[in-house]
């Protein structure tokens, strides 16, 4: 198979929704590798190799007890550092029983797990997903798995020409015909877009928009993981500078395999902010786009995966926020290549 872009692990990635841990453990592959994720007894959550010492049997099979999870095999017992705590029926526990554990963080109902150099989990940058929390913000949210590498998802976020073809809601004019501005500022890609006189796409009518409106679309992007879209709509000649958004849609890109990724997404509103009906129209019209989504990637990856040959993929000028981000990402593996020390090997 062709090669696909390589994971970056010293970042903070989504691994789950708050809400997705309660009473049992749950399994999750991020960057290619097995994790169990559990609440303990007090509330913290800790992430784990979901793979017993052992047996190896998946620890997310287990349950939790008290601080600790337990294997469903055996019942050995790891507590959320990865000590092995318990071995029924043996009182000596070896130190080569521990397990491997990776820091965790929950902040705004997200919650974060650093896969690289635990020394570098640098609390201070984890992305902003505070609109989840804010109290006259309301929010949707969901989970999407892209069946395909999180290169050609950040691809497809940040080539946004594809709404007018791809998605019944979300497209509309302006999108093709007006140009993305876009610039780098460190690790981080700004990109803007804005669209004069334009008839409003599917999603803000369903809201009760309508009419023509000077519309804009903002992004900051944080590669691999991070991508905060920002949209806007106010009557024609009075949106100059850009209001405050419409909607933000907070997006967290948690690659899962080489050739699929977690997709976590929140959309959120600061206006009707307790109608259900609003609610569920924004839930509806987001999940059934990223459905869409879902289809197209699928397909281009398979028509990736069927070229032996390995030639580049195209670029067309639109592409050129994406191909930004391509570069941060390259810079950014290099870095952590740059870190990661040579093992020699045993010959
Ligand atoms: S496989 Fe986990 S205790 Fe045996
Ligand atoms: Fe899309």
């Amino acid at each position: 198979m062709r090669p696909m872009a390589p994971f970056i692990r010293d970042q903070w990635y989504v691994a789950a929704f708050g809400e997705e841990l309660a009473a049992v453990p749950l399994g999750r592959t991020i960057c290619g590798e097995s994790i169990a994720l559990f609440r303990r007894g007090d509330g913290a959550v800790a992430a784990l190799q979901d793979r017993c010492s052992h047996r190896w049997y998946p620890l997310s099979l287990g349950r939790i007890v008290g601080d600790a999870l337990q294997c469903g095999y055996h019942g050995a017992r790891f507590d959320g550092a990865g000590r092995c705590v318990l071995i029924p029926g043996q009182e000596s526990i070896p130190a080569s029983f521990d397990i491997r554990s990776y820091p965790t963080h929950e902040r705004d109902g997200v919650i974060f797990v650093w896969l690289g150099d635990a020394a570098r989990a640098d609390p201070t940058v984890i992305p902003d997903w505070r609109l989840n929390a804010a109290p006259d913000w309301a929010t949707v949210r969901g989970i999407h798995r892209m069946p395909a590498n999180y290169q050609l998802v950040l691809d497809n976020l940040l080539d946004l020409t594809h709404v007018a073809f791809v998605h019944k809601n979300l497209g509309g004019p302006g999108v093709t015909d007006n140009p993305l501005q876009f610039s780098t500022d460190g690790d981080t890609v700004h990109t803007f877009r804005m669209m004069r006189d334009v008839e409003l796409p599917g999603l803000f009518k369903a809201l009760g928009k309508s009419g023509r409106f000077d519309r804009w679309q903002k992004q900051t992007v944080r590669a691999p993981s991070y991508v905060y879209f920002e949209a806007g709509a106010e009557p024609v000649g009075s949106n100059n500078p850009p209001a405050d958004p419409h909607h933000v849609v907070i997006q967290g890109v948690t690659p899962e395999t080489e050739t699929s990724t977690h997709y976590f997404w929140s959309v959120a509103r600061h206006f009707a902010v307790e109608d259900e009906a609003t609610s569920k129209a924004m839930r509806d019209i987001s999940s059934d786009a990223f459905d869409e989504d879902v289809a197209v990637l699928a397909a281009q990856q398979r028509s990736i995966d069927s070229d032996g040959a390995n030639r580049p993929l195209g670029a067309f000028v639109c592409d050129a926020a994406g191909t930004a981000v391509r570069r941060v990402l390259a810079r950014k593996l290099a870095e952590e290549n740059s870190r990661t020390p040579i093992v020699a090997t045993d010959r």
